[in-house]
């Protein structure tokens, strides 16, 4: 397994992942990826060019994937859209991106009898009662809640069934909210960080006693890269690291962090039918492959997260005013 291709690894989780490979691995990573709003040359920048190759395209042009597959000896998967507040908008290239376009790298992956691991979300079981003492399994039912998890579930029953079917070499993992260098300001964790660099008041979905399992992205990386080599194929492995946080502390944290008062933020328009909780049970991952997390203190993980925003704004500025236009427009 020399030669990988990753899909959607100009975006957040995927550019930590090729980040990941170059320093860890000797594979030639060649990136597909359309740079839609969320992809961002920039973070690929500082890698050498003798082992990252990029490659602007579609993962619907079946034509270039099946090209690329040609020349590949595994796929990892991460091209999507990925935003919630975005899929309640306008699902529609949800529909494309993460139901289509999975759909299109199967059919290669069977063509070529390529080795495929596909990346998605905890998001796909659907939420969790805040006092219910259960975290999701690899046994939890499918119940995704918005357009965004309601894809990301389609995406990983095509898998399941060109695995079964048609004998594809694939594996799914699915994992909780990451957070680190490279994501887009949108996001919950970043978009504080910057409104807080900007002078902007922090925003709080609801009450913000929703939780998420949060998960630093280069755990996410390593946990991926061990599937790759070690996962059983057709097997499903959950990801995380034990993160549970409600937002209202992960807001107040970061205002602590960043030298202001911890209630210095507004609560916004509430996000319809905002999941309530998630949370991971990573004991098939940690028993069968042997992973762990490394990154076990989130406000460490955090602190070095504000570093990273704070000495990258050239890497977000042009972002961040069309995300918070498009935030107030929402009332978020
Ligand atoms: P992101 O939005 O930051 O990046 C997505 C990337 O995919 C972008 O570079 C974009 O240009 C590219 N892309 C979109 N449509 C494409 C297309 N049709 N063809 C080629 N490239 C395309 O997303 P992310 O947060 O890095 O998420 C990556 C993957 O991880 C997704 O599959 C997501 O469901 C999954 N995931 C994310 C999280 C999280 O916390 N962000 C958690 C678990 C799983
Ligand atoms: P987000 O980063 O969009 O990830 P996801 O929807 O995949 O969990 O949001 C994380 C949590 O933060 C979610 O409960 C919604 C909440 N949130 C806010 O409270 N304020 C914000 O400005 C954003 C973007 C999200």
């Amino acid at each position: 397994m020399s030669r990988l291709l990753v899909t959607g690894g100009a975006g957040f989780i995927g550019s930590n992942f090729v980040h990941h490979l170059v320093a860890h691995t000797d594979h030639h990573v060649t990136v597909l990826d359309k740079l839609t709003y969320a992809g961002n040359r920039a973070s690929l920048a500082d890698l050498p060019e003798d082992r990252v190759t990029f490659v602007h395209g579609d993962i619907l042009d079946a034509g270039l994937v099946d090209e690329l597959f040609a020349d590949t000896d595994a796929v990892v998967h991460y091209a999507a859209e990925s935003h919630n507040d975005n899929s309640l908008h306008d699902p529609r290239p949800f529909l494309d991106t993460n139901i289509a376009g999975t759909y299109t790298l199967l059919e290669a992956a069977r063509r070529h009898g390529t080795r495929l691991h596909h990346i998605s979300t905890d998001e796909v079981y659907g939420d969790l009662a805040l006092d219910d003492p259960g975290r999701f399994t690899e046994h939890t039912p499918y119940n995704p809640s918005s357009p965004y998890s309601s894809t990301k579930a389609g995406s990983d029953l095509l898998v399941r069934a060109w695995v079964r079917s048609f004998g594809v070499q694939a594996t799914i993992s699915n994992c909780s909210n990451n957070y680190g260098p490279y994501q887009h300001v949108e996001k919950f964790i970043p978009r504080q960080i910057t409104n807080v660099i900007r002078g902007i008041r922090p925003k709080l979905y609801g009450a913000g006693h929703n939780v998420r399992d949060w998960i630093h992205a280069e755990d996410h990386s390593s946990a991926v890269l061990t599937i790759l080599e070690r996962g059983r194929i057709g097997e499903t492995y959950l990801i995380g690291a034990d993160g549970e946080k409600d937002n209202k502390t992960v807001i107040e944290l970061i205002l602590t962090l960043m030298g202001e008062d911890a209630g210095a933020y507004d609560h916004v328009t509430d996000r319809a039918g905002h999941d309530l909780r998630y949370a991971i049970d990573s004991t098939k991952l940690r028993d069968e492959l042997g992973w762990q997390p490394r990154y076990r203190d989130f406000e460490a993980g955090l602190a070095d997260t504000i570093d990273w925003y704070r000495t990258h704004e050239d890497w977000w500025a042009t972002a961040k005013d069309a995300t918070e236009a498009f935030y107030a427009s929402k009332g978020q």
